[in-house]
């Protein structure tokens, strides 16, 4: 049986990219930003999932106004890293598993959650940044350490989905997983977020305590986390605020009883805060020393 074995949440801030392939990374500013996630680097590699799943929103990228699905699922061999207006990022390309993306899309939409399928996409910002700040930087030639399934969520035109259904999406989601015979190990990665607002009278906007609540809940009462509007996330923590609706799809999908055993904040990036956490079973070994 395949399992779900770890959450990530994690920020996708296009300017980290940047920083990553002008080899900016040892740079005060930077470095500031990069130190919060040594450690996690080093979790990944022990853990080695055997795939990722990695919930995240495309930027007008593969989609368009022209046609945006709400929930769009990664089922093909290979995911092109798109050119977002200065060459794709010299990052290898993002290797899928499309047989069991295949099998979560049957399950899923047969649980009654519509999907839309996506056989052909390239990606964006969002999906390689977080792979960079958790899996290093391999160069274009290399490759990922594993497999990925990407999860496209429409955070950029009205209406996203709500907190909760993307919650009820993570439990779906693990169930798929739980009765793929293989014995897969996967992790999950909730991105986008934490507070910012990109353009308009309030660009800047960053609520450092709305972020850590919302940190502090997704770990210890992830339910109540589900119920706030997305006016409250646009009015706490700016239009572009609303990403983190999609770390409720990755908290869905672990054990209800899992614990954070790593966070880190910090702002600003570019214009963004800067949070990430890992979230583990209870039973595991990090938890385990979390808790001391
Ligand atoms: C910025 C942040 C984002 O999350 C994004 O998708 C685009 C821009 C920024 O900080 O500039
Ligand atoms: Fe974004």
């Amino acid at each position: 049986m395949a399992k779900i074995v770890a959450g990530v949440g994690c920020s996708h801030v296009p300017a980290i990219g940047a920083a990553i392939d002008l080899g900016k990374t040892k740079e005060p500013y930077w470095s500031r930003v990069f130190s919060g996630f040594e450690h996690s680097k080093k979790w990944m590699e022990e853990l080695k999932p055997d795939v990722a799943i990695i919930v995240y929103n495309d930027h007008a990228t593969a989609f368009s106004v022209d046609m945006i699905p709400t929930f769009a699922l990664g089922c093909a061999a290979e995911f092109p890293i798109a050119d977002e207006g200065w060459g794709p990022r010299p990052v290898p390309v993002v290797q899928g598993h499309p047989e069991l993306a295949a099998h979560i899309a049957q399950s899923v939409i047969l649980d009654e959650f519509d999907l839309t399928i996506v056989n052909n996409m390239e990606v964006d910002h969002g999906l390689t940044v977080p792979m960079n700040l958790l899996f290093g930087n391999p160069k274009q030639d290399e490759s990922w350490p594993c497999p990925v399934i990407p999860l496209m969520v429409n955070v950029v035109m009205y209406p996203p989905p709500t907190g909760h259904r993307c919650y009820m999406l993570g439990k779906a989601i693990r169930k798929a997983v739980e009765s793929w015979p293989e014995d897969l190990r996967v992790v999950i990665f909730g991105t986008g977020g934490m507070s910012h607002q990109i353009s308009g009278p309030r660009a800047g906007l960053i609520n450092s305590d709305f972020d850590k609540a919302f940190l502090d809940g997704l770990a210890n009462d992830p339910v109540s986390l589900t119920k706030i509007p997305h006016v409250e996330y646009m009015r706490e923590a700016g239009a572009e605020g609303v990403e983190m609706v999609m770390w409720h799809v990755m908290r869905g999908a672990i054990d209800e009883d899992s614990v954070e055993t790593y966070r880190f904040y910090t702002v600003p990036a570019s214009n963004t805060a800067v949070g990430h956490i890992i979230l583990e079973p209870k039973g595991s070994a990090a938890a385990k020393q979390a808790a001391e």
